[in-house]
């Protein structure tokens, strides 16, 4: 008798690795900042959102919606998302409860570990050698020698996407340091 046997689903190791990332970034942040190369050479180009824009993804690895996230999130948090190039991206909600137009990437400006919020502290600190960073992501403390970088977050049809962020920073006054 043969019997047949169904062909394994084969999963995709980036998108897991990802989603590994930003479910347990705040608690092990080190091991991940570590991963963190790995992690990114896995991911695909993200798609969507124009020639130099992407859709943002949430942990679950779908697209963000505006509605949906600003009804489950409250003033003052930042939350993970998959941006530019499939960099971690936090997602800000000010204090009147919209989407802030700017997202912060959390790829730490000293050696690449991913920052996470600390709500308590108004920062991010970073679990690797310490760097923090205020809430808008302008570092604060070293080592890190540079804010976290900026990307343009925009709503569409109620999506979020990000879009490179070209122009001056807000927080220094000066040129990016990313672009
Ligand atoms: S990698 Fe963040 S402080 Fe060193």
């Amino acid at each position: 008798m043969t019997q047949i046997s169904e062909t394994p689903e084969v999963p995709d190791m980036g998108r897991r690795q990802f989603m590994n990332l930003l479910t347990f970034g705040s608690a092990t942040g080190v091991a991940l900042g570590v991963l963190y190369p790995f992690v990114k050479y896995f991911i695909p180009a993200s798609s969507g959102g124009g020639a130099s824009g992407v859709t943002a993804k949430d942990a679950l690895g779908n697209d963000v919606i505006a509605s949906e996230f600003l009804a489950n999130h409250n003033p003052g948090d930042r939350t993970l998302a998959q941006g530019l190039k499939g960099d971690p991206t936090y997602l800000v909600v000010e204090n009147d409860s919209t989407l802030a137009d700017y997202g912060i990437n959390a790829v730490c400006t000293h050696l690449g570990c991913v920052v996470p919020w600390n709500g308590s502290e108004d920062k991010f600190i970073c679990p690797c050698h310490g760097s923090q960073y205020n809430a808008q992501g302008k570092v604060v403390r070293g080592p890190a020698p540079l804010s976290l970088a900026l990307a343009h977050t925009n709503v569409e049809d109620d999506k979020v996407s990000f879009t490179p962020w070209t122009e001056t920073d807000f927080r220094t006054g000066e040129n990016p340091w990313w672009a």
